[in-house]
């Protein structure tokens, strides 16, 4: 397979296929190469590199392992959107909210897997349009991602307006201020606050104790080996408060995972209070 003079071979892709397992569970599926390929490629040429053996070579001995970083970024998908999945938070604002808001004012969320942060941040405003004086409560989001770039984006919380085509005219006027570029607008800090951002492998240990009442790890584990999936489902599990729900992306499901998880919508599962 050759892109210029830059080949790769099966042995490359093998390689990195082991690679990038090891380091965050993504399992690329054979098929993946031209797609490898593309996305690797142009690392390749920026680092004046004569092809994949040398590539290769680069990130074994690179021990800052940032060239690791580099090449997870660069391999994984961040897709997202405002308000995706829409139903899920419709039944978090109709369900879960109404059960919670008599348990106290404490309520934890945890967007696993946030990309650029449109998911927590759809949260955050779903959650000020429903719940009355939630500045007088215990609530707060957490929201992580693998990548630095991500993590970033998500912190920063600017977005072209491009990508705010989904939402509601009546949130955009409320939660986005205007910057000093026309073609991007800042989540206000009122949104902003309600969220924490963090790096977190998910292969990692994981730093927080919970009890989370809803965690949404929404097109995240599509990636993943069933027996990574299995891990991930049972620590979802102890995170989660009695009444608790987890979140899946549509086109995923638990099937094949051992789990007690009562499912409630597609993708939407609630841990049984015992
Ligand atoms: C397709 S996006 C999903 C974003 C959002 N949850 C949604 O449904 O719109 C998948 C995200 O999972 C992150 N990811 C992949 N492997 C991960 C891992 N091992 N730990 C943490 N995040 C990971 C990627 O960086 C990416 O941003």
């Amino acid at each position: 397979m050759a892109v210029g003079s830059i080949e790769l071979s099966r042995k490359h892709f093998t390689h990195i296929r082991e690679t990038l397992y090891r380091v965050c569970g993504i399992d690329l599926q054979a098929g993946k190469e031209e797609l490898v390929k593309a996305r690797l490629v142009k690392r390749v040429r920026a680092l004046e590199l004569a092809g994949f053996d040398d590539y290769l070579r680069y990130l074994d001995g690179d021990r800052s392992g940032k060239e690791l970083k580099i090449m997870v970024d660069a391999l994984t998908t961040n897709k997202t959107s405002f308000f995706r999945e829409a139903r899920h938070f419709e039944y978090i604002r109709e369900m879960i909210l109404p059960a919670l808001r008599p348990k106290g004012g404490r309520m934890r969320f945890w967007s696993a897997g946030c990309s650029s942060g449109e998911e927590p941040y759809t949260l955050a405003m779903m959650l000020r349009e429903s719940i009355s004086g939630i500045d007088k409560l215990d609530v707060r989001i957490l929201a992580t991602d693998l990548s630095p770039t991500m993590v970033s984006t998500a912190r920063q919380g600017r977005y072209a307006r491009s990508l705010i085509g989904d939402i509601p005219p009546g949130y955009v006027k409320k939660y986005f201020a205007r910057t000093d570029n026309d073609d991007e607008l800042q989540v206000v800090d009122q949104v902003r606050s309600m969220i924490n951002v963090g790096q977190l492998n998910l292969m990692d240990q994981w730093p927080m104790k919970g009890p989370f009442d809803v965690i949404l790890c929404r097109n995240v584990m599509i990636y993943f080996d069933l027996p990574t999936k299995q891990k991930l489902i049972d620590k979802y599990w102890n995170l989660l408060g009695p009444g608790g729900h987890l979140f899946i992306g549509h086109s995923e499901s638990l099937t094949g995972l051992s789990h007690r998880f009562r499912t409630v919508l597609p993708a939407a599962y609630v841990k049984e209070s015992q």
